[in-house]
């Protein structure tokens, strides 16, 4: 099954007098279950795909199918509906709402739901758990740390159960600790079957991710599917021999 594809998709900013191609002729295919890393330098188009993958953003040509349906022609609603239900996002720079408490946060998701008050603390205690921060659940954001800011903006997207993640440099405000630990948190995802694609400039972030896809100039340059961390060490060790 595929989660997104991508068919002649160009993203164009600007006008005719003075225009940008942010990306250039991209055709993609990543099915559900893949664990996708997209690395690059600075301005390559990798938030500009991610926008588009999440329905943040429009494209100039080409189409963008999201589970098999296509973007073209829907309306905000429907919009909103993909980005609350079926894509989470985790922000590099967190986008949370500072004066409100990290349990606000967290249930933001939720509050289409219907969901009991009980259900909602269950879940939330659940994510900010695996994330290691429980304890923070009653505290102003505006109090926290960046790490721990972005491990609660990490907690709200997990939170909204979504089938698709999409992380933009998730691990820039944390030491490699909590980013293995992050890392690891989305690889356990990805084996419960969660589609995860991860923007990084980090090749040990990236080396958590089973497909790596490497852009330059609003193109993708390669697409590699990777081994297991624990095979390229036996790669590395025989290749010494
Ligand atoms: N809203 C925008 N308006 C105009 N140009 C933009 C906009 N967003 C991104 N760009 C340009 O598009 C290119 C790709 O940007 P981006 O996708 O953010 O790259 P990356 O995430 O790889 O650093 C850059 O040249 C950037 O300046
Ligand atoms: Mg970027």
């Amino acid at each position: 099954m595929t989660a997104i594809e991508l068919t002649h998709v160009s993203k164009i900013y600007g006008d005719s007098q003075n225009s940008l191609t942010a990306l250039d002729d991209i055709n993609l295919v990543i099915d559900k279950g893949e664990f996708v890393a997209v690395i690059g330098p600075s301005g390559s188009g990798k938030t500009t795909l991610l926008n588009i993958m999440g329905c943040m953003d429009t494209i100039t040509k080409g189409e963008c199918k999201i589970s098999g349906k296509s973007t073209i022609g829907l309306k905000d609603k429907q919009l909103v509906e993909i980005r609350n239900r079926v894509v989470s996002f985790i922000f590099q720079h967190y986008a949370l709402l500072t004066n409100y408490s990290v349990y606000d946060n967290v249930t933001l998701p939720f509050v289409e739901r219907n969901m009991s008050k009980r259900d909602c603390m269950e879940k939330a205690r659940h994510y900010l758990n695996k994330l290691g921060i429980e304890e923070l659940l009653h505290s102003k954001v505006k109090h926290l740390s960046g790490g721990q800011k972005q491990r609660v903006a990490i907690a709200r997207a997990l939170a909204s159960e979504a089938e698709i993640i999409f992380a933009d440099e998730p691990t820039g405000a944390l030491d490699s600790v909590n980013a293995d630990n992050l890392m690891q948190i989305l690889a356990d995802l990805n084996e419960e079957g969660k589609t995860i694609v991860v923007i990084t400039h980090d090749s040990h972030v990236a080396s958590y991710a089973k497909r790596k896809l490497a852009m330059k100039d609003g193109r993708i340059i390669s697409d590699e599917r990777l081994c297991s961390l624990i095979d390229e060490s036996e790669e590395r060790y025989t290749g010494n021999e």
